[in-house]
């Protein structure tokens, strides 16, 4: 049998000791370590109400807030032994101020639980983690929209089912990333409302029988309001299920930004050169340059996907009110956060500062039969039936594909073989720069389109200035 020890909080009922690997097994606090900056705010407010409703003294409130902060500074110099016999990151904290302050420090704990005050921590945790990611965010998207402002006449093919469909302008395709990125901050933003509500006050699981003032609480580490059920408050873990959820997103719109670039930047294409700074050469190959950065990101997003679904079955069992399997949702979510935060802030550099080579953008859009669309539509203009217009151009494109010549290199006298409605004024709209400017609709790719999103964007983003 082993002998109880005294470091441990909890051992009044207990006859024999914590086994030794039970010990580690249950133990915490080598991850959950991260929290004490917000542990120690949570429990520094938790006494300043103590102290409010009369139960603790002015004496023993000043040890404690003193004590505490002694403590967050020892843990930033690195001069505090963790011990994982006190299990978790909230029994370490409380143990090292009782000793530093004695009986005071007994006093924290009244009118609380772990329970309450992990959910409490975790929360603080999310919504300083929910404002970081944002500001990449935001930092990303701004370099989108500028890069978008000075291509915004560079024409591309734009491409469905990754065959070459209509020119486009490199401009708009970086303002549809800028608009996936938006989205994802609109959710990020309103996931934080959901974050910021205090379980503090639930205690265990009931309440408690103290008087205590939750408003006052709130008011203090800055929560929108109180949790309204104490049951429903300790269990809950919606808010992080919900915030890896808008970062799987994120990480799925990343992703598909890393698969259009590593295929823009293969020499077969050539559309762009990623900074070097953001590239790894090969062993073996000299003239290799790879896109590792953007490879990482779209391998990394399987990680968030992943932390999704352990985060959902985490909770899917669970009955009212806390149980230990919690515990098991801070390595996900501390690992998405790093994940997603790192991620944004690889693109928000690594974008907006790539090398855009307009003339082999050009030459693939032109190859591509890219104008047939606006052909059609000429047509169409000269009261040609739609369908009748497709059934025509469609047969231009095939004698341009035995020739191997573009629409726009086809002499009137040929274009007038599928139609003699065609006219010296069709040339106009075969070029891709005529294509491009006649998409000119709000949505539309016309360089005069991506100017007005562009300015639109910029008094958006003023406001995180
Ligand atoms: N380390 C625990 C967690 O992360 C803290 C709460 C433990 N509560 C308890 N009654 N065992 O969830």
């Amino acid at each position: 049998m082993r002998e109880k020890t005294s470091s441990q909080l909890w051992t009044g009922r207990f006859s024999e000791a914590t086994d030794s690997f039970v010990e580690q097994f249950t133990a915490s606090e080598h991850f959950d370590r991260r929290l004490f900056r917000h542990d120690i705010r949570g429990s520094i407010a938790h006494a300043r109400m103590l102290h409010k409703i009369g139960v603790l003294s002015a004496a023993e409130l000043d040890a404690i807030v003193n004590g505490l902060e002694a403590i967050l500074t020892d843990i930033e110099r690195g001069d505090f032994a963790w011990l994982p016999e006190l299990e978790d990151v909230h029994m370490n904290i409380e143990k090292r101020l009782t000793d530093r302050i004695g009986d005071a420090g007994k006093k924290l704990h009244t009118g609380r639980s772990r329970n309450d005050q992990v959910a409490t921590d975790v929360r603080l945790f999310l919504r300083d983690a929910i404002d970081e990611i944002t500001a990449e965010l935001v930092r990303f998207q701004r370099g989108l929209v500028e890069l978008a402002d000075r291509q915004a006449e560079t024409i591309m093919p734009g491409f469905t089912h990754m065959q070459v469909a209509q020119p486009i302008t490199f401009g708009h395709h970086m303002l549809a990333w800028y608009e996936m990125l938006v989205r994802d901050q609109e959710r990020l933003a309103d996931c934080r409302k959901r974050v910021n509500v205090m379980p503090l006050g639930s205690a265990a699981l009931a309440g408690t029988s103290f008087p205590i003032d939750r408003e006052f609480t709130a008011r203090e580490l800055g929560f929108e309001r109180p949790s309204r059920n104490s049951l429903d408050a300790v269990s809950d873990r919606d808010f992080a299920i919900e915030f890896v959820s808008a970062c799987a997103l994120i990480m799925t719109h990343l992703s598909r930004m890393a698969e259009e670039m590593i295929l823009w930047a293969s020499p077969i294409l050539g559309f762009i050169e990623l900074p070097d700074r953001y590239c790894t050469g090969s062993s073996i190959m000299p003239q290799k340059k790879n896109p590792d950065v953007a490879e990482l990101v779209r391998g990394k997003t399987a990680r968030v996907h992943g932390h999704l679904v352990a985060l959902n079955t985490l909770m899917k069992g669970q009955p009212l009110a806390y149980n230990r399997d919690n515990q098991e949702d801070k390595e996900p979510l501390f690992d998405t956060i790093d994940t997603v935060r790192d991620s944004l802030h690889a693109f928000a550099d690594m974008v907006p500062n790539m090398q855009v080579h307009a003339s082999r953008m050009y030459e693939a859009a032109r190859k591509g039969f890219a104008t047939a669309t606006d052909l059609a539509d000429y047509l169409v203009r000269k009261g040609v039936p739609f369908r009748d217009a497709h059934e025509i151009v469609g047969k231009a494109v095939r004698y341009g594909v035995e020739k191997d010549k573009d629409l726009s290199d086809m002499t009137l006298e040929e274009l007038r073989q599928f139609s003699q409605t065609i006219d010296a004024d069709v040339f106009t709209v075969l070029t891709l720069e005529g294509s491009v400017a006649a998409r000119n609709h709000l949505g539309g790719t016309a360089p005069a389109q991506v100017r007005a999103q562009v300015a639109l964007a910029r008094e958006r983003l003023a406001q995180f200035d």
